[in-house]
C-alpha cells in the first residue's frame, strides 16, 4: 500500500459562474497540500477538461482571459499517489468513450486487476492513475438506456478501496453524481444551487446547510437539491446539518499564517472546549459518555492515535494513571492495527483524532469494533468517520484547523482528556481526585493561555539565535517530557530543523554525545519538584557548548539564573496544566524559526492535513 494524503474536491451546479465557484472552493482547500489541479465543466453539451501539474494558479492561468459562463463544474487538487504529478495524471479523467469525466479522492485497491480486465476489452489509458481506471469502469456500465446514477452504482460495486468519486456526463449535463466510501464528501444546499466538497470550509461562503455523505451512498446533485440513495437504489432521507462556524474562523483573520492564527486562538479554544462542560457545582459534565457501570468494569484504557493526537494520548495516560490509577497504554495507530494487540473485554479503546478521518486510526477502531471492545472517540470534526463510528464521541469543539501543523487541536484534545478523567473520577466516586479544584483551574486556563502568548517576544529573540541550529533537543521530566515530544514535532515539520527528544534524565545514557557548540535545548521545566534535577541537565548541556531555552513558571528563581533564554508561564494550581501551557511557547518557536528561515508554514513540504489512506 502506498501512503496517500487527501486531495481536494469541489463541485457546483446552479446559477453562478460554476468555474469561478469551484476555483474558489479549491483555494479554500489549499491547506491540504497538492501537486496538480484540474477542472471539468459542461459547455454546449460537451465536457471541457483543463488540468495542470503545479499549484492552482497554473490552472487558473489557463483562463487568464476569463472563465466560461457555465453553470456546472467539478474541480480537483491532487496529491500524487499512483503516478507522478504530471498534467496527464491530474484529475479529471475521462472514460474510454469520453462520455463522462471524474475526479476522485482515495485509492482504488483493485485497480491493477480492473485495469488488466479493461485493457483486454480494448480500454487504452492515458495516465497511470487508479482514478482513470475507475472512470473506465463507470464508462463500461454507462451503456445505452442506463442512467449515470445507476452506472456509478454498478461501478462502485466493482471497486475495492477508499473513494469519494464525483462524475459528470455529456448525456446528462444538468447533474453531478457522486459516491462515497471511506473518503470524506460533503454536500452543500443553497437557494437554487447545490455544491460539494471534500471538506466543510470550502462550502461556508455559499451555504451553511450541509449533508455529510455516508459510506456506500450515491448522491445526485441538481440545482434544486440532492437525492441520496444506497447501493440498492433505495432513496434515503437526508437531514442537513446547520454549520454555524464563522467564515472568518476558516480564514486567516488578519494573521500572516493560519498556524499563527490557530496558536493565538488557543485561549478561546479552551473556553469553547469547556463550554457547557463544567456545572455550577464545579463538576465535569460530559454528556453521552459511558456511565458508572462501564467505568467500574473498565480495567484498562487503550489509547490509539497518530502524530500530535498520539502526543495528546500520552498526556491522557499520564492523567489516567496518575490521578485515576487506571492502567493505560498509548499506541501509534499504524502499529496497533498490525500488532495483534492484547485486548480484554474490560478494556476500553479511546481514539483521538483532529480530522476524524486518519486511515490508520480508523482501521484500529474497526479492529476494536470487531473484537467487541467499547470505543470512545475524541474528535474535532463533527460528522467525520471516527466521530460517527465510535460508540461514544467527545467533540473537542476547537473549530476548523486549517494549518497542516496541528496546534489548537492538541490543546483541545488534552482539555477533553482532563474532562474525561474528571468524569471517570466522578462516576467511580473517587474522593482522592480534587474535581472542584481541577475544574476551577480549567476555567482559569483561558486567561493563563492568553498570558502565555506574552512569551512571543522572548521566543522571537531565541529563534533568531537558533536560526542555524545544528540540532535542537526537547527535554523535560514528567508531563513536561510528554509535551516536549509535541514541541519537537512542531519544529521538525514546520521549520525542518532536526530534533532529538527525550526525558531529560536519559541524556547521559547516550544522547549527550550529540551536544556541542551550535546545539540547543528547549527545556520544559514547569514542574517545581523537578527543577533542581533540570538545572543539572541544563548545566550538562552548557558544559558541552549547548544553549538552553527554558520554559518555567512564574516564581521560579532557579532556572532563570542559568538558562540563556527563559519563558515564564503564569502558574496554574494543577501542574499538568502548566505543562500543557508550555506547548504555546514551543509552537511559537517552531512558527518563528520557520518564518525566519522562509519556510512554507501552512503547507510544509511532504505533508498535508489529513492522511486518509494508509
Ligand atoms: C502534526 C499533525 C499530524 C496529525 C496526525 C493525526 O502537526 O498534524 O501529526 O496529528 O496526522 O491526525 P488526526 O489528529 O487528524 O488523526
Amino acid at each position: 500500500m502506498c501512503k496517500q494524503i487527501m486531495c481536494g474536491i469541489a463541485g457546483y451546479v446552479g446559477p453562478r459562474k460554476a468555474v469561478d465557484v469551484v476555483f474558489d472552493q479549491l483555494k479554500r482547500l489549499e491547506y491540504r497540500g497538492y501537486d496538480s489541479a484540474g477542472v471539468a465543466y459542461l459547455e454546449n453539451g460537451d465536457i471541457n477538461v483543463l488540468k495542470r501539474a503545479g499549484k492552482l494558479n497554473e490552472l487558473t492561468g489557463l483562463m487568464a482571459d476569463g472563465t466560461p459562463n457555465v453553470h456546472l463544474a467539478i474541480a480537483h487538487s491532487r496529491w500524487a499517489t499512483h503516478g507522478a504529478p504530471t498534467d496527464e495524471n491530474a484529475h479529471p479523467h475521462f472514460d474510454q468513450f469520453e462520455q463522462i469525466s471524474i475526479i476522485h479522492n482515495g485509492i482504488i485497491e483493485n485497480y491493477l486487476d480492473l485495469k488488466a480486465e479493461l485493457a483486454q476489452q480494448g480500454s487504452e489509458f492515458r495516465s497511470d492513475t487508479d482514478t482513470e481506471v475507475a472512470a473506465h469502469v463507470i464508462g463500461c456500465e454507462y451503456t445505452e438506456g442506463v442512467a449515470l446514477e445507476e452506472a456509478v452504482r454498478r461501478a462502485v460495486k466493482r471497486l475495492r478501496g477508499a473513494y469519494a468519486l464525483v462524475v459528470v456526463s455529456k448525456r446528462e449535463p444538468e447533474k453531478i453524481v457522486c459516491a462515497r466510501n471511506a473518503s470524506p464528501l460533503v454536500i452543500g444546499l443553497g437557494e437554487g444551487e447545490t455544491m460539494l466538497a471534500s471538506d466543510i470550509p470550502a462550502l461556508l461562503p455559499y451555504t451553511r446547510s450541509v449533508i455529510i455523505l455516508e459510506d456506500d451512498r450515491i448522491a445526485v446533485l441538481l440545482p434544486e437539491g440532492v437525492r441520496v440513495t444506497n447501493l440498492d437504489g433505495q432513496e434515503l432521507p437526508v437531514t442537513p446539518l446547520h454549520i454555524d462556524w464563522d467564515v472568518s474562523a476558516a480564514e486567516k483573520g488578519g494573521y500572516e499564517h493560519f498556524m499563527l492564527k490557530e496558536i493565538h486562538e488557543q485561549p478561546e479554544v479552551v473556553r469553547q472546549c469547556l463550554a457547557g462542560r463544567v456545572d455550577d457545582k464545579g463538576r465535569a459534565r460530559l454528556d453521552n459518555v459511558f456511565g458508572q457501570s462501564v467505568w467500574n468494569n473498565t480495567d484498562r484504557i487503550v489509547i490509539v492515535a497518530c502524530g500530535t493526537s498520539y502526543h495528546a494520548g500520552l498526556m491522557g495516560k499520564y492523567l489516567f494513571e496518575k490521578l485515576l490509577r487506571l492502567p493505560t497504554d498509548v499506541f501509534h495507530a499504524s502499529e496497533f492495527r498490525y500488532g495483534d494487540p492484547v485486548l480484554s473485554p474490560n478494556s476500553l479503546a479511546l481514539f483521538i483524532s483532529q480530522s476524524g478521518e486518519t486511515a490508520d486510526t480508523l482501521a484500529a477502531l474497526k479492529l476494536c469494533q470487531a473484537r467487541r471492545i467499547r470505543t470512545l472517540g475524541i474528535v474535532n470534526v463533527i460528522g467525520s468517520s471516527i466521530a460517527r463510528e465510535c460508540d461514544r464521541t467527545i467533540i473537542t469543539q476547537a473549530g476548523p484547523e486549517i494549518s497542516v501543523a496541528s496546534t489548537k487541536a492538541f490543546t483541545a484534545q488534552v482539555i477533553a482528556l482532563v474532562l474525561l478523567m474528571l468524569h471517570v473520577a466522578q462516576e467511580k466516586e473517587m474522593p482522592g481526585v480534587r474535581v472542584e479544584e481541577i475544574t476551577r483551574d480549567l476555567l482559569e486556563l483561558p486567561e493563563l493561555a492568553q498570558r502565555a502568548m506574552l512569551a512571543e517576544g522572548e521566543i522571537i529573540r531565541a529563534a533568531e539565535k537558533m536560526r542555524d541550529a545544528k540540532l535542537v533537543f526537547f527535554l523535560g521530566r514528567g508531563a513536561d517530557a510528554l509535551v516536549a515530544l509535541e514541541g519537537a514535532l512542531k519544529l521538525k515539520e514546520i521549520a525542518y530543523v532536526a530534533t532529538q527528544e527525550s526525558p531529560a534524565g536519559e541524556m547521559k545514557h547516550g544522547p549527550l554525545a550529540l551536544v556541542e557548540k551550535g546545539v540547543f535545548a528547549v527545556m520544559g521545566a514547569t514542574e517545581s519538584e523537578m527543577r533542581e534535577k533540570l538545572a543539572s541537565n541544563i548545566k550538562e548541556m552548557q558544559a558541552r557548548g549547548g544553549q538552553v531555552l527554558a520554559i518555567t513558571t512564574e516564581g521560579d528563581d532557579l532556572i532563570p539564573k542559568i538558562a540563556e533564554f527563559v519563558v515564564r508561564l503564569p502558574k496554574s494550581g494543577s501542574e499538568f496544566l502548566n505543562a500543557l501551557l508550555s506547548i504555546i511557547p514551543m509552537q511559537l518557536l517552531a512558527y518563528h524559526l520557520a518564518r525566519l528561515n522562509g519556510c512554507e508554514i501552512d503547507q510544509p513540504r511532504n505533508l498535508a492535513k489529513s492522511v486518509t489512506v494508509e
